[in-house]
Protein backbone atom coordinates (compact mmCIF):
# COMPACT_ATOMS: atom_id res chain seq x y z
CA UNK A 1 0.00 0.00 0.00
CA UNK A 2 1.01 3.62 -0.96
CA UNK A 3 2.13 5.62 1.66
CA UNK A 4 2.61 9.45 1.79
CA UNK A 5 6.11 9.51 3.04
CA UNK A 6 7.56 6.79 1.63
CA UNK A 7 11.48 6.29 1.18
CA UNK A 8 11.65 10.36 2.67
CA UNK A 9 14.24 11.07 5.23
CA UNK A 10 12.96 13.56 7.80
CA UNK A 11 14.53 15.42 10.80
CA UNK A 12 11.64 16.79 13.47
CA UNK A 13 13.75 19.15 16.19
CA UNK A 14 12.56 18.36 19.38
CA UNK A 15 10.80 14.99 19.56
CA UNK A 16 11.33 13.37 22.50
CA UNK A 17 8.29 15.05 23.42
CA UNK A 18 4.64 16.51 22.67
CA UNK A 19 4.00 17.63 19.60
CA UNK A 20 7.53 16.25 17.89
CA UNK A 21 6.91 13.27 19.36
CA UNK A 22 3.29 12.69 17.45
CA UNK A 23 4.92 13.79 14.42
CA UNK A 24 7.77 11.41 14.52
CA UNK A 25 5.46 8.59 15.02
CA UNK A 26 2.86 9.98 12.17
CA UNK A 27 5.48 10.46 9.83
CA UNK A 28 6.91 7.03 10.85
CA UNK A 29 4.06 5.23 10.10
CA UNK A 30 3.55 7.25 6.75
CA UNK A 31 6.79 5.50 5.49
CA UNK A 32 9.51 7.71 6.59
CA UNK A 33 12.95 7.28 8.26
CA UNK A 34 13.08 9.93 11.31
CA UNK A 35 15.67 11.49 12.91
CA UNK A 36 14.09 12.16 16.85
CA UNK A 37 16.12 14.55 17.90
CA UNK A 38 16.38 16.30 21.38
CA UNK A 39 18.69 18.14 23.58
CA UNK A 40 18.17 16.39 27.53
CA UNK A 41 15.37 14.31 27.76
CA UNK A 42 17.59 10.87 25.73
CA UNK A 43 15.60 8.59 27.66
CA UNK A 44 12.43 9.89 26.09
CA UNK A 45 13.78 10.08 22.51
CA UNK A 46 15.42 6.82 22.48
CA UNK A 47 11.64 5.58 23.61
CA UNK A 48 10.47 7.27 20.47
CA UNK A 49 12.45 5.25 18.15
CA UNK A 50 12.13 1.79 20.09
CA UNK A 51 8.67 2.51 19.35
CA UNK A 52 9.20 3.28 15.54
CA UNK A 53 11.55 0.49 15.30
CA UNK A 54 8.89 -1.52 16.25
CA UNK A 55 6.57 -0.26 14.10
CA UNK A 56 8.86 -1.58 11.44
CA UNK A 57 10.43 1.45 10.36
CA UNK A 58 13.55 3.20 10.76
CA UNK A 59 14.84 5.58 13.28
CA UNK A 60 17.81 7.43 14.93
CA UNK A 61 17.55 9.71 18.30
CA UNK A 62 20.61 12.64 17.94
CA UNK A 63 21.26 14.89 20.23
CA UNK A 64 21.46 18.62 19.37
CA UNK A 65 21.11 21.94 21.02
CA UNK A 66 20.05 24.01 17.56
CA UNK A 67 20.28 26.89 19.29
CA UNK A 68 23.64 26.00 17.99
CA UNK A 69 25.01 26.39 14.81
CA UNK A 70 27.87 24.21 14.96
CA UNK A 71 25.25 21.25 17.07
CA UNK A 72 22.64 21.76 14.10
CA UNK A 73 24.75 20.87 11.30
CA UNK A 74 26.13 17.90 12.97
CA UNK A 75 22.50 17.03 13.30
CA UNK A 76 22.25 17.01 9.67
CA UNK A 77 25.44 15.76 8.93
CA UNK A 78 24.77 13.02 10.76
CA UNK A 79 21.74 12.83 9.23
CA UNK A 80 23.04 12.37 5.85
CA UNK A 81 25.40 10.29 6.89
CA UNK A 82 23.49 7.75 8.14
CA UNK A 83 20.39 7.80 6.21
CA UNK A 84 21.86 9.17 2.53
CA UNK A 85 19.56 12.27 2.17
CA UNK A 86 17.13 14.65 3.51
CA UNK A 87 14.09 15.13 2.50
CA UNK A 88 11.44 17.12 5.65
CA UNK A 89 12.84 18.97 8.27
CA UNK A 90 9.88 20.07 10.98
CA UNK A 91 11.40 22.92 13.09
CA UNK A 92 9.82 21.98 16.04
CA UNK A 93 12.13 22.57 18.95
CA UNK A 94 10.97 25.64 20.96
CA UNK A 95 10.50 26.71 24.79
CA UNK A 96 7.92 28.60 26.44
CA UNK A 97 9.48 31.12 29.28
CA UNK A 98 6.89 33.18 30.40
CA UNK A 99 7.91 37.32 30.38
CA UNK A 100 7.06 40.61 28.84
CA UNK A 101 8.24 44.08 28.86
CA UNK A 102 9.00 44.04 32.69
CA UNK A 103 11.02 41.50 32.22
CA UNK A 104 14.80 40.46 31.85
CA UNK A 105 15.30 41.04 28.54
CA UNK A 106 17.65 37.93 28.73
CA UNK A 107 14.53 35.74 28.95
CA UNK A 108 14.16 37.11 25.49
CA UNK A 109 17.22 36.11 24.36
CA UNK A 110 16.83 32.40 25.37
CA UNK A 111 13.40 32.54 23.34
CA UNK A 112 15.20 33.90 20.23
CA UNK A 113 18.13 31.44 20.52
CA UNK A 114 16.13 28.29 20.50
CA UNK A 115 12.94 29.51 18.35
CA UNK A 116 14.16 31.50 16.22
CA UNK A 117 17.89 30.90 15.61
CA UNK A 118 17.13 27.21 16.11
CA UNK A 119 14.79 27.76 12.97
CA UNK A 120 17.41 29.32 11.09
CA UNK A 121 20.45 27.35 12.08
CA UNK A 122 18.34 24.22 11.24
CA UNK A 123 16.97 25.11 7.88
CA UNK A 124 20.46 26.72 6.81
CA UNK A 125 22.08 23.71 7.43
CA UNK A 126 19.37 21.45 5.57
CA UNK A 127 18.71 23.36 2.63
CA UNK A 128 22.20 22.73 1.30
CA UNK A 129 21.52 19.21 0.82
CA UNK A 130 17.75 19.89 -0.45
CA UNK A 131 19.04 22.50 -2.94
CA UNK A 132 21.30 19.77 -3.96
CA UNK A 133 18.40 17.38 -4.66
CA UNK A 134 16.19 19.88 -5.53
CA UNK A 135 13.72 18.77 -3.75
CA UNK A 136 12.65 19.72 0.21
CA UNK A 137 9.84 20.19 2.67
CA UNK A 138 10.46 22.47 5.86
CA UNK A 139 7.94 23.03 7.96
CA UNK A 140 8.15 25.43 11.40
CA UNK A 141 6.11 25.54 13.96
CA UNK A 142 4.79 29.00 15.23
CA UNK A 143 2.13 29.67 17.55
CA UNK A 144 -1.20 31.91 17.25
CA UNK A 145 0.32 33.56 20.11
CA UNK A 146 2.43 34.64 17.10
CA UNK A 147 -0.62 36.36 15.35
CA UNK A 148 -1.93 38.23 18.23
CA UNK A 149 -3.57 36.31 21.08
CA UNK A 150 -4.46 38.07 24.42
CA UNK A 151 -2.59 35.39 27.52
CA UNK A 152 -1.58 36.97 29.94
CA UNK A 153 2.83 37.48 30.27
CA UNK A 154 3.77 36.23 27.23
CA UNK A 155 4.72 38.76 25.52
CA UNK A 156 8.49 37.42 24.59
CA UNK A 157 7.17 34.29 23.78
CA UNK A 158 4.78 35.66 21.41
CA UNK A 159 7.76 37.63 19.57
CA UNK A 160 9.93 34.55 18.71
CA UNK A 161 7.03 32.77 17.37
CA UNK A 162 5.77 36.08 15.15
CA UNK A 163 9.55 36.01 13.80
CA UNK A 164 8.75 32.72 13.00
CA UNK A 165 5.90 33.72 10.53
CA UNK A 166 8.10 36.38 8.50
CA UNK A 167 11.01 33.90 8.52
CA UNK A 168 8.61 31.25 6.89
CA UNK A 169 7.94 33.59 3.90
CA UNK A 170 11.36 34.91 3.61
CA UNK A 171 12.68 31.18 3.41
CA UNK A 172 9.91 30.55 0.82
CA UNK A 173 11.20 33.40 -1.25
CA UNK A 174 14.74 32.05 -1.16
CA UNK A 175 14.09 28.65 -1.13
CA UNK A 176 11.25 28.22 -3.98
CA UNK A 177 13.59 27.79 -7.16
CA UNK A 178 15.56 25.05 -5.77
CA UNK A 179 11.97 22.78 -5.21
CA UNK A 180 11.93 23.48 -1.72
CA UNK A 181 8.85 24.52 0.02
CA UNK A 182 8.36 26.48 3.60
CA UNK A 183 5.26 26.44 5.16
CA UNK A 184 4.81 27.00 9.04
CA UNK A 185 1.56 26.00 11.25
CA UNK A 186 0.22 28.16 13.94
CA UNK A 187 -1.40 25.72 16.47
CA UNK A 188 -3.27 27.23 19.38
CA UNK A 189 -3.83 25.28 23.07
CA UNK A 190 -2.21 21.74 22.62
CA UNK A 191 -1.50 19.49 25.71
CA UNK A 192 2.06 18.73 25.86
CA UNK A 193 4.15 19.22 28.68
CA UNK A 194 4.92 22.97 27.67
CA UNK A 195 1.14 23.55 29.34
CA UNK A 196 1.79 20.74 31.79
CA UNK A 197 4.44 22.71 33.50
CA UNK A 198 2.59 25.74 33.97
CA UNK A 199 1.48 26.79 37.69
CA UNK A 200 -1.95 24.79 38.12
CA UNK A 201 -3.67 28.71 38.24
CA UNK A 202 -2.23 29.18 34.56
CA UNK A 203 -2.99 26.37 33.75
CA UNK A 204 -6.75 26.39 34.56
CA UNK A 205 -7.03 29.65 32.75
CA UNK A 206 -5.48 29.28 30.02
CA UNK A 207 -7.34 25.73 29.57
CA UNK A 208 -10.66 27.69 30.69
CA UNK A 209 -10.11 30.64 28.16
CA UNK A 210 -9.17 27.70 25.01
CA UNK A 211 -12.25 25.80 25.79
CA UNK A 212 -14.61 29.20 25.70
CA UNK A 213 -13.19 30.22 22.49
CA UNK A 214 -13.02 27.23 20.44
CA UNK A 215 -15.70 26.92 18.35
CA UNK A 216 -14.55 22.61 18.40
CA UNK A 217 -14.90 23.20 22.64
CA UNK A 218 -11.95 21.17 22.94
CA UNK A 219 -8.30 21.36 23.54
CA UNK A 220 -6.22 20.27 21.33
CA UNK A 221 -3.95 16.72 20.83
CA UNK A 222 -0.41 16.61 19.49
CA UNK A 223 -1.94 14.13 17.17
CA UNK A 224 -4.15 17.28 15.67
CA UNK A 225 -1.02 19.11 14.60
CA UNK A 226 0.92 16.00 13.34
CA UNK A 227 -1.86 15.47 10.91
CA UNK A 228 -1.79 18.66 9.24
CA UNK A 229 2.23 18.39 9.28
CA UNK A 230 2.42 14.95 7.39
CA UNK A 231 -0.03 16.99 4.82
CA UNK A 232 2.43 19.79 4.12
CA UNK A 233 5.53 17.23 4.61
CA UNK A 234 4.24 15.39 1.62
CA UNK A 235 4.35 15.23 -2.38
CA UNK A 236 0.84 16.37 -2.27
CA UNK A 237 1.49 18.88 -0.98
CA UNK A 238 4.06 20.91 -3.19
CA UNK A 239 2.10 23.45 -4.44
CA UNK A 240 1.79 25.15 -0.87
CA UNK A 241 4.85 27.39 0.46
CA UNK A 242 4.96 30.25 2.07
CA UNK A 243 1.72 29.69 4.00
CA UNK A 244 1.13 30.06 7.80
CA UNK A 245 -2.21 27.98 8.40
CA UNK A 246 -3.46 27.87 11.90
CA UNK A 247 -4.34 24.84 13.24
CA UNK A 248 -6.90 26.02 16.51
CA UNK A 249 -10.09 24.56 16.75
CA UNK A 250 -11.52 27.45 15.34
CA UNK A 251 -10.86 30.35 18.00
CA UNK A 252 -13.85 32.92 18.01
CA UNK A 253 -11.68 35.43 18.62
CA UNK A 254 -10.38 35.36 15.28
CA UNK A 255 -12.88 33.93 13.30
CA UNK A 256 -15.11 37.38 14.35
CA UNK A 257 -14.71 40.83 15.31
CA UNK A 258 -16.60 40.91 18.14
CA UNK A 259 -17.85 38.52 20.95
N1 LIG B 1 1.81 23.09 23.27
C1 LIG B 1 1.21 24.15 22.76
O1 LIG B 1 0.12 24.58 23.20
C2 LIG B 1 1.84 24.88 21.59
C3 LIG B 1 1.08 25.86 20.95
C4 LIG B 1 1.63 26.55 19.89
C5 LIG B 1 2.90 26.28 19.45
N2 LIG B 1 3.64 25.31 20.08
C6 LIG B 1 5.00 25.08 19.58
O2 LIG B 1 5.11 23.71 19.20
C7 LIG B 1 6.45 23.25 19.41
C8 LIG B 1 6.43 22.01 20.28
O3 LIG B 1 5.82 22.34 21.51
P1 LIG B 1 5.45 21.24 22.62
O4 LIG B 1 4.28 21.78 23.33
O5 LIG B 1 5.40 19.88 22.00
O6 LIG B 1 6.73 21.37 23.57
P2 LIG B 1 7.28 20.38 24.72
O7 LIG B 1 6.30 19.33 25.05
O8 LIG B 1 7.80 21.29 25.78
O9 LIG B 1 8.53 19.69 23.98
C9 LIG B 1 9.60 20.49 23.53
C10 LIG B 1 10.53 19.68 22.68
O10 LIG B 1 11.56 20.57 22.18
C11 LIG B 1 12.83 20.07 22.55
N3 LIG B 1 13.76 21.18 22.73
C12 LIG B 1 13.65 22.25 23.57
N4 LIG B 1 14.71 23.06 23.44
C13 LIG B 1 15.52 22.50 22.50
C14 LIG B 1 16.78 22.84 21.94
N5 LIG B 1 17.43 23.95 22.33
N6 LIG B 1 17.32 22.04 21.01
C15 LIG B 1 16.68 20.90 20.62
N7 LIG B 1 15.49 20.50 21.12
C16 LIG B 1 14.93 21.30 22.06
C17 LIG B 1 12.61 19.24 23.81
O11 LIG B 1 13.68 18.30 23.95
P3 LIG B 1 14.00 17.58 25.37
O12 LIG B 1 12.87 16.60 25.61
O13 LIG B 1 15.29 16.90 25.17
O14 LIG B 1 14.01 18.66 26.42
C18 LIG B 1 11.26 18.59 23.46
O15 LIG B 1 11.45 17.48 22.63
C19 LIG B 1 7.20 24.44 20.05
O16 LIG B 1 7.90 25.14 19.04
C20 LIG B 1 6.08 25.28 20.62
O17 LIG B 1 6.45 26.64 20.75
C21 LIG B 1 3.14 24.62 21.15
Amino acid sequence: MHKILDGRVAIITGSSRGIGRAIALRFANEGARVVCNYVSHEGKAKEVVEQIKSMGSEALAIKADVASREEAEQLVEATVKYFGRLDILVNNAGILIKGGIFDDLSILDKLIDVNVKGVINCTRAAARIMMEQRYGRVINLSSIAGIGTSAKNTTYYAISKAAVIILTKRLALELGEYGITVNAVAPGLIMTDMVKSQSKEERESILRLALERSVLRRVGKPEDVASLITYLASEEAGYITGQIITIDGGRTDFLTRSC
